[in-house]
């Protein structure tokens, strides 16, 4: 485990979760500094797999000299697909520890974070080609609305689209620094916390954050075995509510629209967790960055 990289959240309550079988074949959807990983190999035999993925490059350095992992440098979003390639159809237990890593944050030319000036980059998978500062630069005002709206919660964003769109015109907005500077005028609150929520939500839409999730989420119960266990660790209530209603009713939506159709036997999942488990006190002052973490836990059952 490469802790300057990050440092795992709720590492012992969600490897617990999976109740690992020594021959079993788990999934770390995001191996990021490796923590989980390696606390999951940890309790592997020599029979058992991990297959680890990540769609950020740089995470490849952390991975252990171990004949019993494999390493997928790819979007979860293909996890059947990746999974078939190496012969896996079902597994023993799935993990997904959400977001991005410390990794991100300390590195200031990937540009996700507000304490340094660089592009305004913020792909977590360089290989795709849109960046924060394309979002910027050719989103029309209402997309730039609604993105700081649902996205980033912003106050103002209404107000802050139209000023993104005044300004562009005459001035370039590709690097943090200029991005804040053309804000300044507008910021609502205290500047760090407004500015974190535009970060966050420029982040979830370069990186189709939610959409790789619900992606992710669907491809679950086909893929676990009956019996076991999914565990999802989240960092922001956006995302905390498409596990939690995945994990309840199978569906994305609020409610059940029609309790015929959508009856609770149809759901292949059942909770473990009904509250969400979060980092004690201890954790959160050991680790501030654990400090909005939440780990909901699935079980597929025996029988539908
Ligand atoms: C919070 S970190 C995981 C840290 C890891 N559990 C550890 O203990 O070091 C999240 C990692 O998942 C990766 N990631 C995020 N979304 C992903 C996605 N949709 N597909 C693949 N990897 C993703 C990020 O690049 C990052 O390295």
């Amino acid at each position: 485990m490469n802790q300057s990289y990050h440092t795992p959240v709720l590492l012992k309550e969600s490897v617990d979760a999976l109740m690992i079988k020594p021959n079993g074949i788990y999934v770390d959807c995001t191996f990021g500094g490796g923590g989980h990983s390696r606390a999951i190999l940890e309790k592997l035999g020599d029979d058992g797999r991990l297959v680890a993925f990540d769609q950020d490059e740089d995470a490849r350095r952390n991975i252990p000299k171990d004949p019993r992992i494999i390493f997928v440098p790819h979007n979860f979003r293909h996890l059947q697909r990746f999974l078939k390639l190496h012969n896996i159809i079902t597994v023993d237990g799935i993990l997904a520890d959400l977001g991005v890593s410390s990794h991100h944050f300390d590195e200031a030319e990937r540009g996700f974070s507000t304490r340094f000036d660089a592009p305004l980059d913020m792909r977590m998978d360089q290989r795709q080609p849109l960046t924060a500062a394309d979002v910027i630069t050719n989103y029309s005002g209402q997309q730039l609305h609604k993105m700081f709206e649902q996205y980033g919660e912003v106050t103002n964003s209404k107000t802050l689209a139209k000023t993104i769109v005044e300004l562009r015109n005459t001035q370039s907005l590709k690097s943090i620094d200029a991005l804040k500077q053309a804000l300044r005028g507008i910021v609502k609150g205290n500047p760090n916390r407004y500015f974190a929520q535009v970060f966050q939500a420029l982040r979830i839409e370069v990186n189709d954050e939610l959409g790789a999730l619900k992606e992710m989420l669907q491809q679950i119960p086909p893929l676990l075995k009956p019996g076991c266990r999914a565990a999802i660790i989240t960092f922001h209530s956006l995302e905390d509510r498409l596990v939690k209603n995945f994990f309840r009713r199978g569906t994305f939506q609020e409610t059940e629209e029609n309790p015929f159709i959508m009856s609770k036997s149809m759901n292949e999942l059942k909770v473990i967790t009904k509250k969400p488990i979060e980092p004690s006190d201890e954790e959160m002052k050991r680790n501030p960055r654990a400090r909005s973490a939440k780990l909901r836990i699935a079980e597929k059952v025996m029988m539908v």
